[in-house]
């Protein structure tokens, strides 16, 4: 995208509103109107073929009438008119454009939207929109939508999917006193789209942290792509919760992976914070926008009610932040500044008795210590202090100490002076709330952020040139066949060409071979049907397990071709596999998808009925690096069955989470063929004894 463009989009010198309107209550009007009521400094030229006179700036029938150069147009004529303005401003050299126009792919033109494009790439034009309310800048006293006012000032940029709800938000902005440098509605994303923005953002000056309503990405890998170069906060709510592609999937993974789960790890691998609610939008961007990152996990909190404290703590441990006492060198000072029965454990209870001093006292020497990572500080509205005063003494101290790499939050429990105490802080650049419990979330989003950008800082595993030689062959055969499905033969080749530990399968087209295959594996042997028709070998009847001797090798050979025959009775078989009756270890299931939005997927989660009826798997966008990996491997509800229960010993995580990275750069390495694959189950054994992959499934992609 061309940063000139897109700096003259959101920074305008000059401005041409197409579709300007005299008549009060049109949107062409209320543009103008608003450009004016924010201030724009620079000039305004209205389009209109038949006014004269629009707000009392004169009207201009074409953008080719005006002498000067314009940097944007914000067109507000009738759909059916757009392409024919575009074409206008191209020839004027206008480099672009606001479209706020409804009509085009939302309600299934995208014929009209691809002709708009058509014209603007034509011409090296930006578009933005269609379908937008438009742009607001408070650095640039720039209303150029029509959201009635500009937001309340502040340092965060909201971009968003939804124009109703920038229009929402901005009014809420004032409510909650969170501020807002800009607000930037996105609509269809026809040229525009949000890694565009967040890169052009991430060297804007006015942005300290970016705020993201997303309902659905087009470029998922472009999106994490600008997410991870950028340098500042970005907080991301994700609207649309349906699961998407599950009905057709051919594996388990793809009938597992839902939009939602999908969307949420690949915030966290482009280091996006995510929000649950409006709510929670508004808290966490407030804090990533006014502090620094909580880069430790030693947080104090100072409180002047043990009641707050305790919920604050209780809060603490809901978002997985520890609390440790603080340490003897810092409870004997914070000692004076409390009465005897004060607490200077953590939380630090000054008392209801607390004043501004102690306040003051108790929060510069906190703070300054280099045992604090992070600082919460608490209060309930007493008859004996000033709420203000408190808000006013913990500042001073804060800015005393000329720290500027910690964070701090507060908490206000109180009425109207709280409330009037809290306005203060956020103006004086101090994140402040009511509930301890959303100050508490605020600092979790601090960490989470830290935490997050820490584990990208690492490479992603890659894969071995060799491995991908003999992938590729395997896959040209099964292409020669006229088959997407493996059978799981073929798809342990690849597997193994991969490097990951397969529990060996070979296959017996006769009884004698059968025999003689178990006999070289040792008994007892495992037997299923090799046949790219069924999938699902086990509904069909197509699995003998725990095989102990030669004639019951016999008995299952024949048993197996019966069944399946009977399952599917044109199926094409190639024999029966044998296989080696790996010992029992704990079942996890590896497998990928190909996500519409971010292609290669992993999924991981534990076996048998955590999968089939918890659904308690978790994703990440492939590849991946170890650390990635690692944090997947706790995030699953089941995770403490690895970590060994009921007097077992921990699993073998270590050899877990390294076949994971080696699975994820196979789907990569080979997203232009594979579709979906499982590796279901994987037995994993005791700690330092590895694992095996027993099935293995790859369905190709239809080509
Ligand atoms: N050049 C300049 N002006 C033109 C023009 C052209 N080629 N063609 C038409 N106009 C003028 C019209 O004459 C009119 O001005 P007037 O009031 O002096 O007659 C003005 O453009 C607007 O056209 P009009 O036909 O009155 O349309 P409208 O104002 O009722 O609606 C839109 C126009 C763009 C607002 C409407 O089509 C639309 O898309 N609305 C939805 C917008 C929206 O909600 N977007 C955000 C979604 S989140």
């Amino acid at each position: 995208m061309n940063k000139e463009a897109l700096t003259k989009l959101m920074q305008p010198k000059s401005i041409a509103v197409v579709g300007a309107s005299a008549q009060p209550g049109k949107i062409g009007y209320t543009v103008i109107e608003n450009l004016l009521k924010g201030g724009y400094k620079g000039k305004i030229y209205p389009i209109n073929p038949t006014a004269t006179t629009i707000l009392n700036l004169p009207v201009y029938p074409s953008v080719n009438d005006v002498h000067e150069s314009i940097d944007l147009a914000v067109v507000t004529v009738p759909v059916q008119f757009v392409t024919q303005v575009a074409e206008e401003c191209g020839k004027k050299g206008i480099q672009a454009l606001s479209v706020i126009t409804s009509g085009f792919s939302e309600v299934g033109r995208r014929d009209l939207e691809d002709e708009l494009l058509a014209i603007t790439r034509r011409y090296g034009m930006c578009v933005l929109g269609p379908n937008i309310v438009g742009t607001l800048s408070n650095s640039d006293e720039l209303n150029a939508s029509f959201a009635p006012f500009l937001p309340f000032v502040g340092k965060a940029t909201l971009i968003t999917q939804s124009g109703a709800l920038l229009i929402a938000m901005d009014a809420i902005t004032y409510t909650r006193k969170v501020g807002f440098d800009k607000m930037i509605s996105i609509g269809n994303m026809a040229d525009v789209d949000f890694a565009d923005l967040i890169t052009w953002l991430d060297t804007d000056e006015n942005t300290s942290c970016i705020c993201l309503y997303i309902e659905g990405l087009k470029d998922g890998r472009k999106f994490i792509e600008a997410c991870r170069k950028t340098q500042k906060p970005i907080i991301a709510l994700k609207a649309g919760v349906s699961e998407h592609g599950a009905a057709a999937a051919a594996s388990h993974t793809g009938s597992l992976a839902g939009a939602v789960k999908v969307y949420g790890a690949a915030f966290q691998q482009a280091g996006v914070v995510q929000a649950s609610d409006l709510n929670n939008l508004f808290d966490r961007t407030l804090a990533l926008s006014l502090q620094p990152p909580l880069r430790g996990e030693k947080l104090l909190v100072i409180t002047n009610g043990g009641g707050v404290g305790v919920l604050a703590t209780d809060s603490a441990e809901r978002f997985g932040i520890p609390m440790h006492f603080a340490p003897e060198d810092v409870q004997v000072e914070l000692k004076k500044h409390m009465p005897a029965y004060g607490s200077a454990k953590n939380p630090v209870d000054l008392t209801g008795m607390a004043g501004n001093d102690w306040y003051y006292e108790s929060v510069k020497f906190a703070y300054a210590h280099p045992w604090t990572d992070g600082l919460v500080v608490l209060y309930c509205e007493t008859a004996i202090s000033n709420p203000l005063e408190i808000a006013q003494a913990v500042k001073k101290a804060i800015d005393e100490t000329h720290i500027k790499n910690r964070p701090v939050v507060v908490s206000m429990v109180g009425g109207t002076r709280c409330d009037q105490a809290m306005q203060w802080l956020v103006e004086n650049g101090i994140p402040a709330y009511g509930p301890p419990d959303q100050a508490m979330n605020a600092m979790a989003a601090l960490r989470e952020y830290n935490n997050i950008r820490n584990i990208l800082s690492q490479p992603s595993t890659t894969c071995d040139p060799e491995g991908t030689k003999i992938a590729r062959e395997v896959i040209a055969r099964v292409r020669a066949d006229g088959r997407i499905a493996m059978t799981e033969i073929e798809a342990k080749q690849i597997f193994t060409a991969y490097g990951l530990p397969v529990a060996p399968t070979n296959l017996a087209t006769t009884e004698d071979k059968a025999v003689e295959l178990a006999k070289v594996v040792g008994f007892p042997v495992v037997m299923k049907v090799v046949s790219p028709d069924i999938i699902h070998k086990s509904d069909a009847g197509g699995v003998k397990i725990n095989i102990k001797s030669d004639a019951a090798v016999r008995e299952a050979y024949q048993t197996i071709l019966v069944n399946c025959k009977k399952y599917k009775a044109d199926a094409n078989i190639h024999g029966v596999a044998v296989q080696e009756m790996a010992p029992w270890g704990t079942e996890v299931i590896v497998g990928s998808v190909n996500d519409p939005t971010f292609g290669p997927t992993v999924m991981f989660g534990l076996g048998g009925i955590f999968v089939e009826v918890l659904k308690d798997v978790t994703f990440r966008v492939a590849p991946v690096n170890l650390k990635q990996v690692e944090k997947m491997l706790t995030e699953i509800r089941s995770a403490p069955i690895l970590g060994g229960v009921r007097g077992e010993l921990p699993r073998d995580r270590a050899a877990l989470a390294e076949l994971i990275c080696r699975y994820a750069s196979m789907v990569y390495d080979l997203s232009d063929e594979i579709a979906e694959t499982d590796a279901n189950p994987v037995l994993v054994y005791e700690e330092g004894k590895g694992l095996k992959v027993v099935d293995a499934r790859i369905i190709l992609k239809r080509k």
